[in-house]
């Protein structure tokens, strides 16, 4: 009976990415600033990034990968419900990135709108998408999750420019009904305290032409909350879904430094080739770095139709949350 019920749920059915032609290298930024390819990889495991050009602005690079997703799934522009694009660095004040993806996608029955949660924005629009397609609101959903890091950067602290890259990433989720074993997202779970609200900031904001502003952070900070708060997180997934970590074909962490990652696979006791890894090419991309580390799981064969996900990610606000997904 319990087998063969049927349920709605978010079905992933396209995914698709966008990378920034221009590669920058540790090397490279070492010429720029004071720092070195050996400090980097020790402490983050980052060894190059992508870094925009200037029509490689946050709408471009998601409605490039906005449109791979649709055209992975099938899925014609006129039938799209809803476009939710997870940014911090949005092209402008308003109107949002949304629109403008929805305008170079030829999507016009799609309403669509920014969410603003820093590097938890990609998990906070799949938990937004599954609340409005099991409410039936919508029967699809782009999530777009689209990053100009480099655009924020303060070039003269190294303690942060080197970390971060640009790049996109998306999915289209769409209702279905499936049985309970089934695809889909089985939950989402998040979280905020902006009592942590200076410890990760944009020190100014789109609409001011005096300063736009830049990237400041608390490195050690974050850090030191990082590994607690997103090893809380996955572990209420796993409770809510009466799961172990045993059950997790693969952790799909936000990728913004290899000992945050290791240290939450670690936590769970994962085998490393059960921990998707792709911060040494990408560097934190933000928001745009779950679908990313995704994609690049689909590409070497981890993530295949079938296998249970469990994505995680902590950023600005502090922000944080988990979601379990089945292929
Ligand atoms: O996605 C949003 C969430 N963000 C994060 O999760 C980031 C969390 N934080 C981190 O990943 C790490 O704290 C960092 C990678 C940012 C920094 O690593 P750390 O091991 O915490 O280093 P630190 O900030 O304590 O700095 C250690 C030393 C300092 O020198 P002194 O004071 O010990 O002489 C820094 O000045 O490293 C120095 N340093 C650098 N040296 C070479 C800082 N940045 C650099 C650099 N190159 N780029």
């Amino acid at each position: 009976m319990a087998e063969t019920q049927r349920l709605t749920r978010a079905v992933l059915t396209g995914l698709g990415t966008y990378l920034p032609a221009r590669v920058v290298t540790n090397a490279e930024m070492a010429k720029r600033i004071d720092t070195s390819d050996e400090w980097i990889v020790e402490r983050t495991g980052i060894r190059q990034r992508h870094f925009a050009a200037p029509h490689e602005t946050a709408a471009f690079m998601g409605a490039e990968a906005g449109r791979a997703a649709l055209t992975e799934a099938g899925l014609a522009p006129e039938a799209l419900g809803a476009i939710i694009v997870a940014t911090s660095t949005p092209d402008q004040a308003f109107p949002s990135t949304a629109v403008h993806i929805q305008a170079a996608l030829v999507a016009f029955n799609a309403f669509g709108f920014d969410l603003s949660a820093a590097c938890s924005g990609f998990v906070y629009a799949l938990s937004v998408a599954d609340a409005m397609l099991r409410a039936g609101q919508v029967k699809s959903v782009l999530v777009i999750g689209t990053e100009v890091y480099s655009r924020i950067l303060n070039f003269a602290d190294r303690g942060t420019c080197v970390l971060f890259g640009d790049g996109a990433g998306a999915v289209l989720l769409e209702a279905k009904e499936v049985p309970r074993t089934g695809p889909g997202l089985l939950s989402t779970h998040l979280h905020a305290d902006g009592r942590l609200a200076e410890i990760l900031y944009v020190d100014g904001a789109v609409g001011r032409k005096d300063h736009p502003g830049h990237l400041v952070m608390q490195g050690r900070e974050v850090f030191r909350h990082a590994v607690t708060l997103l090893a809380g997180a996955v572990n209420e997934a796993l409770a809510a879904n009466s799961l172990s970590p045993a059950d997790i074909d693969l952790l799909v962490p936000h990728q913004a430094n290899r000992r945050i990652i290791d240290g939450v696979g670690k936590k769970l006791g994962l085998p490393p080739e059960r921990v998707v890894v792709t911060v040494d090419r990408h560097a934190n991309t933000s928001a745009a770095s779950i679908p990313l580390a995704l994609a690049s799981a689909v590409a070497d064969g981890r993530a295949a139709p079938g296998k249970l996900l469990l994505l995680e990610a902590l950023g600005g606000g502090l922000t944080w949350g988990s979601a379990l997904l089945r292929l």
